[in-house]
């Protein structure tokens, strides 16, 4: 059965489609797969480190990059008491989410203390007052941007630095990719924030999904 086509938006400049398949829904920036409801074991394992990262019993947690809202739900899941806020580009997406995609990955938990707004994680942590515990940066296909190209200065030293300014001592950056970056590691190494990471192997030989913990001394 093909994909079938169910509606049409934007990301800044870039087209987004939306398609369904026998319940399942994937996403298309440009014409290519930007997220899909196929694959978010990554998304799990993501939450896992999060939990570890911030031990504190209300975290407060921005989440860069709503998709699916599969990492959202892990994290709501995972971090009970944590106070969360999520920043999505795209309006389209967030009707998206309401729309479609709530129910399905909420699985029973609550989003309902969660605050989303629409707009650029870019704008956000350049000129944010910050003060977060963790920020999970999942804007995009990792350090080379699918989803705009503005999303480049987030993985390099200006936004790495920018990102630790609005960290807590002791806060960590996690950052999900769909490919391992050694510059992105050597240049968050230079950052000052201690860098390890999580490979998700996938099905397909080979092709793995990266996750990126920098974090912060205390
Ligand atoms: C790869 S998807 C995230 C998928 C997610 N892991 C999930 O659970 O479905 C990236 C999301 O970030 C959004 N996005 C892209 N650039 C952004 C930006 N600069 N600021 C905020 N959101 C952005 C896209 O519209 C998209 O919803």
């Amino acid at each position: 059965m093909a994909w079938r086509h169910l509606d049409q938006g934007r990301v800044g400049e870039l087209p987004l489609d939306l398609y369904e398949r026998d319940g399942e829904y994937q996403v298309r920036v440009d014409g290519q797969e930007l997220m899909s409801s196929l694959c978010h074991a990554s998304e799990e394992a993501l939450a896992d480190l999060a939990a570890a990262a911030v031990p504190a019993p209300a975290p407060r947690v921005l989440v860069a990059g709503l998709g699916l809202g599969y990492t959202l739900a892990a994290l709501v899941r995972r971090l009970g008491g944590a106070a969360v806020e999520v920043v999505e580009k795209s309006p389209d997406v967030l009707r998206w989410y309401r729309l479609h995609f709530r129910e399905k990955v909420l699985r029973g938990a609550d989003d309902g203390a969660v605050r989303f707004r629409e707009a650029d994680a870019v704008d956000v942590l350049r000129a944010g007052t910050g003060g977060w515990d963790l920020v999970v940066l999942d804007v995009d296909n990792g350090p080379e941007p699918l989803a705009g190209e503005g999303n480049r200065w987030l993985y390099e030293a200006a936004g790495l630095a920018a990102i630790r300014a609005r960290l807590r001592p002791g806060g960590a950056l996690l950052v999900w990719s769909g490919f391992r970056s050694e510059p992105f590691e050597a240049r968050a190494r230079e950052a000052g924030y201690a860098v390890s990471s999580v490979e998700i192997p996938l099905t397909r030989p080979g092709v793995a999904h990266h996750l990126y913990l920098c974090a912060l001394p205390r």
